[in-house]
């Protein structure tokens, strides 16, 4: 090392000078304080002392693998007073790290510089106490904030929770059943909603926040709360607003579930019901009376695929002052949104197109917040609360599901063009075909026509069931929204308790086949179909 000082004025204002020509100024000028504004002799030990830390330091953490954002180091020192030479009594050099740095391993390297690597904290712990501290401030992640300047796709997959301090890409599984306070007070504050934080995940967890968060932004919803499943959804979005003497008018095509909880179960707790036609909306406003509270719906309607109109139903209820509630499980948030056109509560099966490949149950209330707090309240008394397994999952499908409803649909799509042309087929259902009665409003509501479609087998019940009995690809079972397609015979199945006249009101014939439509190769999906048509007649 080889090191020039020249003096720079009468005032000993040296400028040191190194072999690369690097120089910083210094004041050693007798004066106590300085004269010349640069660094005092002593001080540039100190300093020093933190640079040749820190290199050490930066190094080791490097290795472990941590992620340092940023450093800033503050030294403070204490002198011998009163004593020739006055030399340094204690050091204390403070690490300010910004960045994923865990403390075991930052600790652990401060250790190794002062027990191995820093030359200077050698020399200068002969006459000085020296003591190293730190405080590790978490970078501001790099993961986007989802804005909602994001498309709806980007904002699927880049909501996300927080990364913990291990750094990892996708998101932990939180299975926990409570969370740990850091003592008495955080305890008091969380539990008096002074501060915010997971307490017990009956009614609050990370992976249910993160689902929640996500289909917010996805239906433009300010507020949500997930549920066991899609009927637990439902139940917690009428059973806050319902009470002893109120009413609700309710299309009369609503899942079988829905039916039984609005004819049934509600009635016995004293909430009268109206049902009311899915396609004639002059219907509802003649149902509405005095203690009407709620207008609820679905569409499009299973298995009918009837669609009503949402910018109607939006006005009505502000008109009358009445809370919509709209189910939104067959079009999935990526095609239509409520919301937008009125809604204030939207409830989803969160089992069908959001898992989309038959794995779990969910649920989701959105909506407006002073809702959503009735909905979290109810909620976390009565306890339907969805895994954080599940809601683990949940989170994860909505990331594909932009890509995988735009296959369903064209998938249905041409199912439908296909269908459309048997001659063992008396009709088609397809919200996006020219032929679905209100294909206007079809293709004003939805972006694509969904991946449920119907079509009436010549033939009565019989056939239908001949024909589900002859399908060798496709999957008999209760459930739609998966990747694998899906057929059912509501007039043998869901729906055989009605009898034929109560059917058809809720547009069910006795050929009528429901298709939810699966990922396959449609060329797979169609052979399956035309074989299992032909060994039915
Ligand atoms: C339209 C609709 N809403 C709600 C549900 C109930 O959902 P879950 O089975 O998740 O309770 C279903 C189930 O098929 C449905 O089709």
């Amino acid at each position: 090392m080889h090191i020039k000082l020249e003096r720079q004025n009468q005032a000993f204002h040296f400028k040191a000078i190194n072999e690369d020509n690097a120089e910083v100024h210094m004041d050693a000028s007798p004066k106590i304080g300085g004269e010349n504004q640069g660094f005092r002799p002593m001080e540039m030990l100190l300093a020093g002392l933190g640079g040749c830390s820190a290199i050490d330091v930066l190094e080791i953490l490097k290795k472990q693998r941590q992620k340092v954002e940023d450093v800033a180091i503050e030294i403070r020192a204490k002198r011998r007073e009163n004593q020739i030479p006055s030399i340094f009594e204690e050091i204390q050099v403070h690490f300010l790290i910004e960045g994923q740095v865990e403390p075991k391993k930052l600790e652990k390297a401060l250790q190794l510089t002062k027990d191995k690597y820093c030359s200077v904290y050698h020399i200068m712990r002969e006459t000085a106490k020296i003591e190293y501290t730190y405080e590790i401030k978490p970078s501001p992640e790099k993961e986007a904030t989802p804005s909602a300047e994001m498309q709806w796709e980007t904002l699927a997959i880049r909501t996300q929770t927080p990364r913990s301090h291990n750094r990892e890409h996708a998101v932990p599984m939180y299975l926990t059943s409570s969370f740990v306070f850091d003592d008495a007070e955080q305890a008091r504050a969380m539990f008096t909603g002074e501060q915010e934080g997971n307490i017990y995940s009956r009614f609050s967890n990370p992976n249910a926040d993160e689902l929640v968060q996500k289909m917010c932004l996805l239906e433009g919803a300010e507020a949500g709360h997930a549920t066991a499943s899609g009927m637990a959804g439902i139940f917690a979005s009428l059973a806050p607003f319902l009470k002893k003497g109120d009413h609700i008018v309710s299309s009369r095509s609503v899942f079988a579930n829905t039916h039984r909880i609005l004819t049934e179960i509600l009635p016995q707790w004293g909430v009268e019901y109206t049902y009311v036609s899915q396609t004639n909306m002059e219907e509802w406003e003649q149902a509405i009376r005095p203690n009407t509270k709620m207008l609820f719906a679905e569409t499009p309607s299973n298995p009918a695929l009837d669609f009503i109109d949402l910018d109607y139903l939006g006005k009505l209820a502000e008109k009358h002052n009445l809370l919509l509630n709209i189910d939104n499980c067959f079009a999935t948030p990526y095609l239509q949104q409520p919301i937008k056109h009125g809604a204030h509560i939207v409830t989803h099966s969160a089992t069908k197109w959001i898992d989309g490949q038959g794995r779990v149950l969910g649920g989701l209330v959105l909506g407006k917040k002073e809702l959503i707090k009735e909905v979290y309240a109810f909620a976390r008394r009565t306890g339907p609360a969805i895994s954080p397994f599940n809601a683990w999952v949940l989170s994860k499908s909505l990331e594909t599901l932009a890509v995988r409803m735009d296959r369903h649909c064209s998938n249905a799509l041409k199912l439908g063009h296909y269908l459309e042309k048997h001659r063992e087929i008396e009709s088609v259902k397809y919200p996006h075909l020219p032929s679905h009665p209100q294909y206007d409003l079809a293709k004003r509501q939805m972006k694509q026509g969904g991946g449920m479609l119907t079509c009436v087998v010549k033939g009565g019940v019989e056939r239908g069931r001949r024909f589900l009995d002859a399908l060798k690809m496709l999957s008999l079972t209760a459930n739609l929204g998966d990747t694998r397609t899906i057929a059912t015979h509501p007039a043998s199945t869901t729906h055989s308790k009605l009898n034929a006249e109560q059917q058809a009101i809720v547009g069910i014939a006795p050929g009528l086949i429901r298709f939810s439509v699966g990922l396959e190769h449609i060329q797979d999906i169609i052979a399956d179909i035309e074989q299992a048509l032909a060994a039915s007649k």
